[in-house]
């Protein structure tokens, strides 16, 4: 794993593709949290090999602040991954978080990846565990084999779900991936969404939703995003300038959940000074130590999310 960006917040995730240079010159000035730059499902057949050598330079050359950056390989059933990963992280230099793995079906592929990097890393003078992974889940396999993946290895930061490749593999009567299904009662993601992320938390990883492919529709995007924002996922991906403003604020607290957060642990910690422990009153609530664990974690967000406190 990358120690500079596991613990980055990735929010946002922007969507690149590499073979663009127009994109790729836009994408720093984008306030995502992270930008991943694609060799994969974005770029023709015909332009995978030329994007390679587009993706290294505008890593090496534009201004890209301090968010994550990543690029999202070919899969390995492709002829592509292992030259994409030779020629990009081998000229990308330390400025390269990590690499992106699509349609992972199984540990073994991503200790594969692992196997790989750790052989580019030695080749090309890079610190040994420099890049880290995010692994895709988008089909039925891979989320069979959901916990096994995600516990396969150290590099692994972020777990990702691929909404659209998921819909093909589970053959939804859907023409578009990961949008609502108004005729469905209910949320027709909801146990994979669940499914993924307890794995991905269960081995300290952050979990990512996928791409909302109505660019336009910054309403129902809102409406998408509730759903694994309410469940604790850490943020998702964008296609789009006007997502990646929408789903920041989205998969951030509240001021006020961030200043209620800090008052908690201010009064858990008075309260259980020294050795005291237990449950303790907060206003007309009892508070004890899985209320800290719950204010923690919106304590970072807030924080993250550049929230100062109010009280
Ligand atoms: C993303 O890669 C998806 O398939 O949704
Ligand atoms: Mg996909």
């Amino acid at each position: 794993m990358s120690e500079r960006s596991r613990n980055l917040p990735r929010r946002s995730c922007l969507s690149v593709p590499g073979s663009s240079e127009r994109f790729l010159e836009k994408a720093p000035s984008i306030p995502a949290d992270m930008s991943f730059l694609d060799l994969e499902d974005s770029v023709a057949p015909l332009e995978k090999e030329a994007a390679r050598g587009k993706v290294v330079k505008a890593i090496r050359e534009l201004p890209w602040d301090d968010r994550v950056l990543c690029v999202r390989v070919n899969a390995w059933d492709t002829k592509w991954t292992y030259q994409d990963v030779i020629e990009v992280v081998g000229g990308a230099g330390e400025r390269l978080d990590e690499i992106m793995l699509p349609k992972v079906q199984s540990a073994a592929d991503v200790i594969a990846m692992d196997l790989l990097l750790t052989q580019v890393e030695k080749n090309f003078g890079l610190p040994i565990g420099h890049i880290g992974i995010e692994a895709q889940i988008e089909s039925t396999i891979g989320l069979i084999n959901v916990e096994e993946i995600c516990a396969s290895s150290k590099r692994l930061e972020t777990i990702v779900f691929g909404p659209a490749d998921f819909a093909a593999s589970m053959e939804m009567p859907v023409l578009t991936g990961g949008v609502q299904i108004p005729t469905y009662p209910g949320d027709h993601f909801h146990y994979v969404f669940s499914k993924i992320l307890m794995a991905g938390r269960a081995y300290g990883l952050q979990v990512i939703d996928g791409p909302y492919l109505k660019i336009r529709d910054i309403e129902g995007l809102n409406d998408y995003c509730q759903r694994t924002a309410n469940l604790g996922y850490d943020g998702k991906w964008a296609l789009h300038p006007d997502q990646v403003t929408e789903i920041n604020k989205i998969y951030s607290p509240t001021q006020e959940q961030f200043d209620r957060a800090n008052a908690i642990l201010d009064a858990y910690k008075e309260a259980t000074e020294g050795d005291r422990k237990g449950a303790v009153m907060f206003g007309d609530e009892m508070i004890d130590e899985a209320s800290r664990k719950m204010a923690i974690k919106f304590v970072s967000r807030g924080e993250r999310a550049g929230l100062k406190r109010n009280n």
